[in-house]
């Protein structure tokens, strides 16, 4: 691809063309069926990979290389991140915190290379968020200040953040949950019943490709990776062709799409058929009301939450969690349907009913309250998606740790509500996040939010040639200026200079 193509692609939604050798086991529409192994979706449970660790004091967790067992037989190479708590070790554990919890962490580098780790969607303290600029080198750890924890129940992230590395750190497995809980979710799992790890359960979503040893290929496409890294494999908790025995009753999922650049979008299907589930949660927060849906979009960054009630099927019946085409990166049609790596749809994971059960709860009316921001003295922003010279740009600029938006006039001081509208000039979806605060999304340009844009969130998909704009409340309790990020989530756009800093006075 050269940079005319590029360029021509990000601003004119050019068609071009990847055939990617599509591991994956799904050959047609349905998805498995011809002849796939599908293997148990591997829940976590209290240790080992992805286990649920609650706390009681600081620990640390290292980030060094470890080996798993993706595909029988093969023992792929990657780099996680590791603890010891109590008597038990951890692999990328699922951090369980409560609203007011202090949260003390060290981050040890082990990892041949500088690192730091983020905690994507705490409001924090600057100096505990993860800036690059706070990355330390192999061999060094860094001890975060204290974060006492003000953000409500929801399914949080914590991943690498060094500048220009986060795609290739992450790809290679450094990425985690968090669970924050408070009386809302109380509410919520007494209500329905829910046990975290049997039917609350965990689901990572990650796109990878393997060479035939196993090991991992990081091979971002486009002209200097500009589309960023899409996967031949999809992995839900790191297990390929996943399927899941459930009973007859609600289970709820936590879905957080750790993906570098693809979006899924999701529908249950039984055959054919398109069954209801229900939004309750995206990133910061339970809604204030279930929302059903039929279909969600989740891009690279956010965390939606969602129920599935297995009553509305039979003992017997095999349900799809199934990703189908999207209008995402403004290559569809033309034949090129479901035959290229960007846009091809793939089942995610399959449910399979075995059980009945006595469950006879209801998903409750109201799951949490939810003020929407008050604008009336909001300070406006318009910050443009762009690309030129074959990098994606916000406001016409790409990364420089020396600038903020304050060098380009925005000024904010804690306590600001700012709106800001992103309009996408190019050809490809950018889901914006945002650092330090959490917002509430207000209008998008092709049509009514969607029941994933309410809430609080902190990522957000900007579609091609779609405006979006949001309202941020830049207050929390810090006493000197914070430096936070809004960067592109597609990591490889990330890594190449779609992000900004901003500077919030105190
Ligand atoms: Cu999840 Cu700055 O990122
Ligand atoms: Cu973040
Ligand atoms: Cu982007």
């Amino acid at each position: 691809m050269n940079r005319r193509d590029f360029i021509k692609f990000a601003g004119m939604s050019a068609g071009l063309i990847y055939t990617g050798a599509w591991l994956s086991a799904c050959g047609g529409g349905g998805g498995g069926g011809n002849g796939v192994v599908k293997n148990p979706l591997y829940i976590p449970s209290d240790s080992g990979l992805l286990g649920y660790l609650r706390p009681s004091g600081g620990f640390t967790l290292t980030g060094q290389t470890s080996y798993h067992e993706i595909f029988p037989g093969k023992s792929t190479k990657m780099l996680t991140y590791q603890t010891s708590v109590n008597g038990k070790s951890y692999i990328n554990p699922i951090i369980v915190l409560r609203n007011g919890d202090n949260f003390d962490v060290n981050f040890e580098n082990k990892l041949g290379e500088k690192s730091i780790i983020h905690w994507h969607g705490f409001r924090a303290d600057w100096q505990a968020d993860g800036h690059p600029s706070y990355a330390v080198a192999d061999g060094n750890t860094y001890s975060y200040p204290t974060i006492k924890i003000i953000d409500r129940s929801g399914t949080y992230f914590y991943h690498p953040h060094p500048h220009g590395r986060t795609g290739y750190q992450v790809y290679m497995g450094l990425a985690g949950m968090i669970i924050i809980e408070d009386t809302d979710e109380d509410n919520l799992r007494n209500a329905l019943d829910l046990q975290l790890g049997v039917t609350d359960v965990p689901l990572i979503i990650q796109d990878k490709t393997f060479d035939s040893n196993g090991q991992l290929v990081y091979n971002p496409i486009g002209m200097n990776g500009n589309m960023g890294f899409w996967g031949e494999q999809v992995l839900v908790n790191l297990t390929p062709n996943p399927y899941m025995d459930v009973e007859r009753r609600i289970y709820r999922f936590r879905l957080l799409n750790g993906s570098n650049a693809r979006p899924y979008r999701l529908s249950l299907l039984r055959g054919s058929q398109n069954m209801r589930f229900w939004v309750i949660g995206v990133e910061g927060v339970l809604l204030s009301a279930p929302q059903q849906v039929t279909e969600i979009l989740i891009a690279p960054g956010e965390r939606i939450d969602i129920l599935i009630d297995f009553r509305d099927a039979n003992v017997g019946d095999v349900l799809r969690l199934y990703s189908g085409q999207h209008n995402l990166v403004g290559m569809q049609g033309g034949g090129m349907g479901g035959s290229n790596l960007i846009n091809r749809e793939f089942e995610v994971l399959e449910f399979r009913v075995v059980r009945d059960s006595t469950y006879d709860r209801r998903i409750p009316t109201t799951l949490s309250s939810i003020s929407a921001i008050d604008t009336t003295n909001a300070t406006q922003l318009s910050l443009p998606l762009g690309a030129s010279n074959g990098q994606f740009t916000i406001d016409g600029k790409v990364w420089d740790n020396n600038n903020a938006l304050a060098d380009y006039g925005y000024n904010f001081n804690n306590g600001d509500i700012v709106k800001i509208t992103f309009t996408n000039n190019t050809g490809m979806y950018h889901p914006i996040h945002l650092h330090g605060f959490q917002f509430q999304v207000l209008s998008r340009s092709s049509g009514s939010l969607r029941a994933t844009d309410k809430g609080w969130k902190d990522t957000v998909i900007v579609g091609p040639h779609e405006t979006v704009t949001i309202a941020v409340d830049m207050s929390h309790s810090f006493t000197q200026e914070q430096v936070y990020l809004l960067h592109c989530h597609i990591l490889e756009h990330h890594d190449a200079g779609m992000m900004v800093n901003y500077r919030v006075s105190a």
